[in-house]
């Protein structure tokens, strides 16, 4: 099939790739002429193992950038994967895929009929950003203003011509992982199409089938605003389990209990699965703090407030305190240097986007302490937020001389540190995410345990 995708981000680009490595024509379109450069040159914009060899495979082959929307109306359909950022209440700012949907519009309104689409000149437009179940609306409406017209209706299941009857909005969730997104693509625990048009289920089968034909995943069919509940869900679901956990774990410190002991043997419990049960300093990243905000905001705007969900953001807005008030019961960090080890949101990424790390800098800065940060790939991306702190090349350099060190970040190499901590002025090891093994003969903390 020929797919066009409309943002060539984090999520647009994998997809891209991944589509064109699955066999299909794909087009992605961006407004930024570096990023389609790049990608014509055959790397990816963004860093995501694996996804440089994907782009390199197919660029200029099944895969082709470019910043002009005209590829729309000759591919089959057309994917739009564009950032939402968050407003300062959590809701999302709408606007740059309300306006890439209506140019998708515009653009299958305006061109001449070419090759490729199919005998009734459908085309099927899909959201594959992450939006609240009501903004699907607003995106209908922006659809239909580029189509010039104001009728794009859910099912459209005959054609007789006109622009809005050819054309349906559908989508289609995306679950992957950062660090992992390339092999969550080929090989998902589920697949959820978003459409209750007959053809546009045929269609995105059709796109998906090498892809369910090489694995069992289950695909899930319902409508377009379920489909993106199903995506909140299960992200709030996810998040909120890690709090809920955060929680026990607070109690069972509070006990002098070890809160993995605990979880491990819950996990037993099949209803629970061993899985998301690590209690620590707190889930961070772009998608659990972005998602569940939007939807707390959704829902707050439908007239329902979340007690759970906002009861989840607590417990993770508070698990960098209590990390910080476990070194304040030890140490007095003022004027000391300070080591936080770790400043991606999770191991394996250089992503910094809501990383716990944040907050632990700002409260040691707080106290007037000399921090010093140390991470294998994220330094880049912290720098740009804490441009005035110190970084280090290693975890060594970091913690010679550090009074106290915060483990915020689960980098396996943690788990081997050793006699690099008998390097610091004095060795308070306060432990986020049971990364260090090394107990004797310092002063050593875990957050739950
Ligand atoms: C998540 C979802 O897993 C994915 O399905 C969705 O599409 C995007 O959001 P991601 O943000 O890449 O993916 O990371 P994930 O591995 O899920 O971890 C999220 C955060 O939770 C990290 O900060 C991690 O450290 C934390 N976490 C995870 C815990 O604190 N404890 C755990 O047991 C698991």
């Amino acid at each position: 099939m020929h797919v066009t995708v409309v943002g060539s981000g984090y999520v647009g680009t994998t997809l891209a790739a991944s589509l064109a490595d699955l066999g299909h024509e794909v087009t992605a379109i961006d407004i930024d002429e570096t990023v389609v450069e790049t990608l014509n040159d055959g790397s990816a914009p963004i860093h995501e193992p694996g996804l440089d060899e994907l782009v390199a495979n197919h660029a200029g082959d099944r895969l082709t950038a470019t910043t002009s929307y005209e590829a729309i109306p000759n591919s089959d359909l057309t994917f739009l994967a564009i950032q939402t950022p968050s407003n300062s209440d959590g809701s999302l700012d709408l606007d740059a895929l309300a306006a890439a949907t209506e140019m998708t519009g515009e653009a299958l309104t305006n061109a001449p009929r070419g090759e490729g689409r199919d005998a009734d000149d459908r085309h099927l437009v899909v959201v594959k950003s992450t939006v609240a179940p009501p903004a699907l609306t607003e995106l209908r409406e922006a659809l239909a203003s580029g189509l010039g017209t104001h009728d794009v209706t859910a099912a459209a299941d005959d054609s007789d011509g006109n622009a809005a009857d050819r054309v349906e909005l559908a989508t289609n969730p995306e679950f992957l992982r950062e660090g992992t997104a390339v092999t969550d693509f080929r090989d998902p625990d589920k697949v959820v199409f978003g459409t209750e048009a007959g053809w546009a289920l045929d269609r995105l089968e059709s796109l998906y089938e090498p892809l369910t034909a090489e694995t069992d995943a289950p695909i899930v069919r319902t409508d377009p605003e379920t489909a993106m509940m199903i995506k909140y869900a299960n992200n709030a679901f996810l998040a909120a389990k890690i709090s809920l956990v955060n929680d026990l774990g607070n109690v069972c410190k509070e006990f002098g209990l070890d809160a993995y002991e605990v979880m491990e043997a819950i996990g037993l419990d099949d209803r629970i699965s061993e899985r998301f049960l690590r209690s620590g300093v707190g889930w961070g990243g772009s998608c659990f703090p972005k998602d569940v905000s939007a939807i707390i905001a959704a829902s707050r705007e439908a007239g329902y407030d979340p007690a759970l969900l906002n009861a989840a953001v607590e417990v993770n807005d508070h698990q960098p305190d209590r990390l910080l008030g476990l070194l304040d019961d030890h140490v007095d960090v003022a004027d000391k240097r300070v080591a936080v080890l770790g400043l991606a949101f999770k191991p394996g990424t250089d992503d910094t986007r809501n990383s716990r790390a944040i907050p632990v800098i700002e409260g040691l800065l707080d106290r007037g302490a000399e921090v010093v940060g140390y991470d294998p790939v994220a330094t880049a991306n912290m720098r740009e937020r804490f441009p005035d702190i110190e970084y280090a090349a290693d975890a060594a350099e970091a913690l010679t001389g550090a009074t106290g060190a915060l483990v915020v970040t689960d980098w396996d190499e943690f788990a081997a540190l050793d006699e690099e901590l008998e390097t610091m002025a004095e060795p308070v090891v306060i432990d986020g995410r049971r990364a260090i093994t090394r107990r004797e003969g310092i002063v050593y903390e875990g957050l739950t345990w």
